[in-house]
């Protein structure tokens, strides 16, 4: 057999293959370079950086700490109080490399090849490859139009599998507030689903509950005859960042906050200092102070006001409901506009081809006078005058 000449791809690659499932994924990318400098929003990250406080401890850490390997009681312990209510313990926490880490063990630890994953469609975008590299069925079901409601009713149906060929979803995974709709769905339906479908997995994903409130924990959390909080939901999992709202995106750390044997089964797939020492010491110090991601949201939620009315004054369709993120439809091609806005220094996401929101643009929100620039840049790119 003769070698292919150089600059030629061979007919099978060189090495052994990886799993089925894997051979027919690709890898999930996502536009992450040369976004230092310029205005970005396009990933819903914290728009501002993080506390003085989380630089500052960060600058303290000792060199010679670098050599030792990460402590974790400390964090567990701080995130639980941070969450405040009655019961939750260091167990109920786990701990992952950003909560894209936590996405990934949770598929790896419950999602066999042929189990199915309930969700909605469209939503974040890295739960369709965990499902896939677990050789999952997906069942997404789309957002109702025209509010992009969430389609509680066919949720539900679906959940009611007893009986059906298909059996009970493995895991339903819903984004509350869901990206990129925004969509909120009350913490009492979500639980309602959870008690309805004990053998299902149900994972609420609230990056972005910070901006609205909406939180299944709340209700749990709440004075109740059990010491566990989630002795009424042990089929729950919740997922928390400090990427969005404490400005921590760079540093990748998440949690999962559930019931102490959910929490260790998924534990059980992931690796013993995956949590580097400068995330574990930032965090502790973002949690330390709340004060400043609440006046950062709060700054958030301020802009977005101002930048909703602009939009209806200048009637450009759009739509905002959760998150600090927001969809917008230019005149112009989407992705036309996502490029000269680019040149223009302020990045966006294009959401062009998606289900239900093709032709919008997904624009994050930081500050007044952040988003002051991005109208003014946006008002001219699309011919507003
Ligand atoms: C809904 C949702 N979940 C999870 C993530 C990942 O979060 P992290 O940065 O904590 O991994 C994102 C990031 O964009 C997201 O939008």
């Amino acid at each position: 057999m003769s070698s292919p000449t150089p600059g030629e791809s061979p007919a099978v690659p060189p090495g052994p293959l990886a799993r089925p499932e894997v051979e027919t994924l690709t890898a999930y990318s996502a536009p992450l370079e040369g976004r230092r400098g310029l205005l970005r929003l396009d990933f819903n990250e914290n728009t501002v950086g993080p506390s003085p406080q989380v630089v500052e401890a960060i600058r303290a850490i000792p060199a010679d700490h670098y050599a030792i390997y990460p402590e974790y009681d400390g964090l567990r312990e701080a995130v639980a109080a941070s969450l405040g209510g009655r019961g939750l313990t260091p167990a109920h926490i786990g701990l992952f490399n950003g909560v894209d880490g936590a996405i990934h063990a949770i598929f790896h630890a419950f999602g066999a090849p042929g189990d199915r994953l309930l969700t909605t469609s469209p939503t974040f975008g890295y739960y369709t490859p965990c499902a896939r590299m677990q050789g999952m069925v997906i069942e997404a079901i789309p957002y109702r139009l025209p509010a992009y409601d969430f389609p509680f009713e066919a949720i539900r149906a679906a959940l009611d599998a007893p009986g059906s060929a298909k059996g009970a979803p493995r895991i339903l995974l819903i984004c509350n507030p869901n990206t990129p709709t925004g969509t909120r769905l009350a913490p009492e339906r979500i639980l309602e689903l959870a008690a309805a479908a004990p053998q299902t997995l149900v994972v609420v994903d609230e990056l972005y509950e910070a901006f609205t409130g909406d939180s299944v924990l709340p209700p749990l959390l709440a004075p109740g005859p059990n010491p566990d909080p989630f002795a009424v939901a042990p089929n729950l999992l919740v997922l928390r960042s400090l990427a969005k709202t404490a400005g921590l995106a760079g540093l990748r750390i998440g949690f999962a906050i559930g019931a102490p044997a959910l929490v260790e089964r998924v534990s059980r797939v992931c690796g013993p200092y995956d949590i580097n020492s400068f995330a574990v010491t930032a965090a502790l110090a973002a949690l330390a102070d709340q004060a400043y991601v609440d006046a950062y949201v709060a700054e958030v939620l301020r802009a977005r006001d101002g930048l909703l009315g602009q939009l209806r004054q200048a009637r450009v369709r759009h739509h905002a409901a959760g998150g600090n993120y927001l969809l917008l439809w230019p005149r112009r091609p989407a992705a036309a506009v996502e490029a000269d806005l680019r040149q223009a220094g302020i990045l966006v996401r294009s959401m062009a081809g998606k289900p239900l929101i093709d032709g919008s643009l997904r624009v994050s929100l930081g500050s007044r006078e952040q988003m002051g620039r991005f109208w003014q840049a946006y008002r001219r790119i699309d011919g507003l005058g």
